[in-house]
Parts: C-alpha cells; structure tokens; sequence
C-alpha cells in the first residue's frame, strides 16, 4: 500500500489539521444536485468550511464536484462510501476525503491507491486496530452514542493515541461539547447540522443558524 501522509499522525497531517479546524463535520444527504452551493454557502455563512456528502442518493457526486468547483474555501469529502467504485466516482468529483461507515479492506485498499484519505468506521479495539494496520490514523468511531458513547470512546482513545477519531450517529449540539473534550477527537461528524427537509424546503437559514451554534461550541471546546 503506498505511503500516504494524509492517513497518518493525526497530530501533523492535513486532513486531520482542516478537520480539526472545522470541529464538525456536517453530514449531508442531498436530492438535488442545484442545492450543494446553497447548503455550502449556508455553512461557510454559519463558520463551518467543512462538509460530507453521503452517497445515499444519486446526486452525491454532481453536488461535491459543485462545491469543489464553486466554493473554494470548503474542505468537502464523500461519505457512505461503501464500494471500491464509490471511491473512483467520489476521486473524481473531488473529493478531498472519504468516509465509510465501516473498515471494509476493499474501500480502504482503493482509497489507498487512488491516494485519497479516507476515514474509515471502527467502533471496536479490534476494528480500530485493523483500519490502524492499513495504515488509516483517523477512524470514523460509529455509531457513536449507540455504540456507548463519550464513556466508551474515553476508553477508547486511551490505547490509540496515535488515531484520530471523528465520533459520528446521535451528535447534535447537546452533547457535541462531550464529544471534544475526549482526547484523540479531531471533529465530530453528524446529520443534526444540515437536516434533509431543509435542504428539501430551501431553508438555508436554519443550516446557517445550526452551523454557526456548533461553530461556537467548537470555539469554547478549543479555548477551554
Ligand atoms: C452517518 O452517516 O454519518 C450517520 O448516519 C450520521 O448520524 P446522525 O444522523 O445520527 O448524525
């Protein structure tokens, strides 16, 4: 497997750094390919330049490549990437990352060829271990609350100090805070920020309100 920087010390790397920078990761499923430079102005409006289009509807790949194109200063990746050839389509949007909602060696083996990070889903030692062993440094820990939550991942993070984690499934602004203070957490990924009928009903300003409320919880989580 080549060498890919991206994928390693979540202390140094790029991906880990934007990441960290962004706290959040909104998770994004979207039917109409016209509303990605919307709901990415939206974010950026509300302080997050960070987003994650799932590849849960036929328009995921049109709306990264819209963004990539049309909002320059968005750190946009794929997600709900579950096939070797969801990895080719989502290089080829543009894609500055990848996350899969688990470690399958097929996803993570082609994302490694196509050099594009990707942050697998691991929610046990053993999985996090083998997405580690292919040389993956950040795992997407899910599905976070129903897997044990904070407690858990604090248990977690204790062994792996040299993963990042971006906890993901049942984050909102209640506990997001949490969420940040365990060590090893790089952002928390999570639907609560961009919510499908909003997307649905063109209501740009509850995207930006959401946005801007996580991006002040990340800011407290950084200075404290
Ligand atoms: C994902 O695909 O990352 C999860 O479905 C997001 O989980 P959430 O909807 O609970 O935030």
């Amino acid at each position: 497997m080549p060498d890919l920087d991206l994928h390693r010390d979540p202390g140094s790397t790029g991906l880990a750094d934007m990441l960290r920078a962004a706290g959040v990761v909104p998770v994004v499923e979207i039917d109409d390919a016209a509303m990605a430079l919307p709901l990415a102005a939206a974010l950026l409006d509300g302080g997050i330049a960070c987003v994650e289009i799932t590849f849960r509807t036929g328009a995921a790949a049109e709306a990264i490549a819209a963004i990539r194109r049309g909002v320059p200063g968005m750190l946009v990746g794929a997600g709900t990437v579950l096939s070797a050839d969801q990895v080719d389509v989502a290089r080829e949007a543009g894609a500055a990352f990848l996350v899969s909602p688990g470690s399958g060696p097929a996803v993570v083996r082609r994302a490694a060829e196509a050099g594009v990070p990707i942050i697998p889903g691991a929610c046990t030692p053993t999985e996090i271990q083998a997405a580690r062993d292919a040389g993956c440094r950040l795992v997407k820990f899910f599905p976070a609350e129903a897997a044990g939550g904070v407690a858990y991942l604090r248990a977690l993070s204790g062994p792996f100090r040299d993963v990042g984690f971006v906890p993901t499934g049942g984050i909102d602004a209640s506990n997001l805070a949490a969420y940040l203070a365990v060590p090893g957490v790089v952002a928390c990924g999570g639907s609560w920020l961009v919510r499908r009928e909003w997307i649905a009903a063109g209501d740009l300003a509850s995207i930006t309100d959401a946005a801007h409320a996580a991006a002040a919880i990340v800011a407290a989580a950084r200075a404290g």
